[in-house]
């Protein structure tokens, strides 16, 4: 069974291992909670037959007006069945109240996204690929 929660206090680096697929550089579990931890809201959801975390979303946030959301993941062998959409839907409840919520995306997931109420827009982006995995680069090796 799949459980969705938004509290984090019990979750452990080994429940987040196998996400940030295809990334160059993915940032460690640790890491990966840390980003949990210093989020505005979190929801996860979780297989309670593995006590696994097996997708997640995260907002952060002015807490007033705007949030935007970063990170959406399904481990893909949980992909298909509707957990992606339903931790976006638990995510916007929380978020119910503020002015904007903002997502950027590839093209091929607009219509993903516009069924779950967003409007395609134009972004502009930074990305420093060095630091993608979370942790700073040590100044002495530079
Ligand atoms: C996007 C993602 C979170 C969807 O999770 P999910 O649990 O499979 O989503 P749902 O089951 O709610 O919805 C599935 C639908 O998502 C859409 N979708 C998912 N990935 C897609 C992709 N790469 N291209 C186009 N559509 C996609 C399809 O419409 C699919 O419908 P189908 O099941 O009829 O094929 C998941 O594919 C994932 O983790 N992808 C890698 C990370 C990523 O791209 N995150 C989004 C960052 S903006």
């Amino acid at each position: 069974m799949i459980q969705y929660t938004c509290s984090i206090e019990a979750i452990t680096p080994s429940q987040l291992e196998g996400f940030f697929e295809g990334w160059p550089n993915p940032p460690s579990a640790r890491t990966h909670l840390r980003i949990l931890q210093g989020s505005y809201r979190v929801v996860l959801a979780v297989d309670t037959d593995t006590g696994q975390v097996v997708g997640f979303v995260n907002a952060i946030s002015d807490g007033v007006l705007a949030a935007y959301i970063p990170l959406l993941e399904v481990r893909p062998e949980y992909r298909g069945r509707g957990i992606g959409s339903e931790l976006v839907r638990h995510l916007q409840a929380l978020l119910a109240g503020l002015y904007m919520v903002d997502l950027v995306c590839d093209p091929k997931l607009e219509a993903y996204y516009t069924r779950l109420g967003f409007t395609p827009a134009r972004a502009m982006v930074q990305r420093d690929f060095k630091v993608q995995n979370g942790r700073m680069p040590d100044p002495k090796a530079r």
